[in-house]
């Protein structure tokens, strides 16, 4: 039950950051399983429509469906908290979608583990990788929606996922993304742009840059296409392959998932 949060103590190392980096979360455009509280209740649901709006004081916002639950008890609460999960909570996201608080209790039906916020009422979400408290500054009906402006009172982070930005680490401290339906995405890795400097010609800098650019993308994509081609020579020759080594791949930034493997196997792809 998420009504017992106010006793558990935040997760271990996880770190206070200053309100104004809520939008640097929000940077990315990480999916958000959003919390409340009303008398008693508590509710959890993912968020995909959410940004900044102010930087000073910040406040962001959140767009809920009018008829949604969540739209009710934010507009009693007058406040909410963004929780933004790890890649781990991937299948608990896409299921939070398909229920309803004001039908299901959502904690009780995933078993997801909760703890105290510091500013509001809401329950913040363990396995997550960082988390904003917000207190309702305005609400504006924006056609079928509801977008709420929250007043950030609190930001806290997992400082191995995010520093003063998202840092795209080690697979399982990304923060996931949502493409649509039941499709999901991390971030795979931190590119640096470059503008010409002032002596340079622009023109001429930035076709090269370009250039270059795709010299890359075509490296990685024979990297990965060689990747591919030996683990799907195991999988011809009936040999499982360990997930860890599709982490590792991942680490070195090359994503392959089962999907890629299956349509040539004869059964099992994945080890163990
Ligand atoms: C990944 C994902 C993102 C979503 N994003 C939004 C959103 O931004 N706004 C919204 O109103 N509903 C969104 N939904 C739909 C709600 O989460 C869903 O309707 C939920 O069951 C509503 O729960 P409630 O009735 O407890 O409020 C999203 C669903 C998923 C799976």
């Amino acid at each position: 039950m998420a009504n017992d949060y106010v006793f558990n103590q935040p997760p271990d190392g996880i770190e206070d950051r200053a309100n104004a980096s809520a939008g640097r979360v929000l940077l990315g455009g990480p999916v958000a399983l959003v919390t409340t509280a009303w008398r008693g209740k508590t509710n959890i649901v993912p968020i995909s429509w959410h940004m900044p709006l102010s930087a000073k004081p910040p406040i962001v916002g959140i767009a809920v469906g009018q008829e949604r639950y969540t739209a009710e008890m934010i507009q009693h609460a007058q406040e909410f908290a963004i929780n933004i999960p790890s890649r781990l909570l991937l299948h608990h996201v896409q299921y939070l979608g398909t229920l309803s608080g004001e039908h299901v209790d959502k904690f009780e039906a995933t078993q997801l583990e909760t703890f105290v916020p510091k500013t509001i009422t809401a329950p913040l979400v363990k396995g997550c990788v960082a988390w904003i408290e917000c207190q309702v500054v305005e609400a504006y009906p924006v056609g079928d929606h509801i977008l709420f402006a929250g007043l950030v009172t609190s930001v806290q982070v997992d400082p191995q996922s995010f520093d003063d930005r998202w840092l795209v680490g080690e697979p399982e401290t990304r923060p996931l993304h949502f493409i649509a339906g039941n499709r999901y995405s991390t971030l795979s890795g931190v590119m640096e742009a470059r503008v010409p400097q002032a002596s340079e010609a622009p023109e001429r800098i930035l076709r090269e840059r370009v250039a270059e650019e795709l010299e890359l993308t075509r490296e990685a994509r024979e990297r990965r296409e060689e990747a591919v081609g030996e683990l799907r020579e195991e999988v011809r020759r009936g040999h499982s392959i360990d997930p860890a080594t599709l982490d590792d791949l991942a680490k070195s930034g090359i994503e392959v998932s089962a999907d890629d493997l299956i349509d040539l196997s004869k059964g099992i792809v994945l080890g163990e």
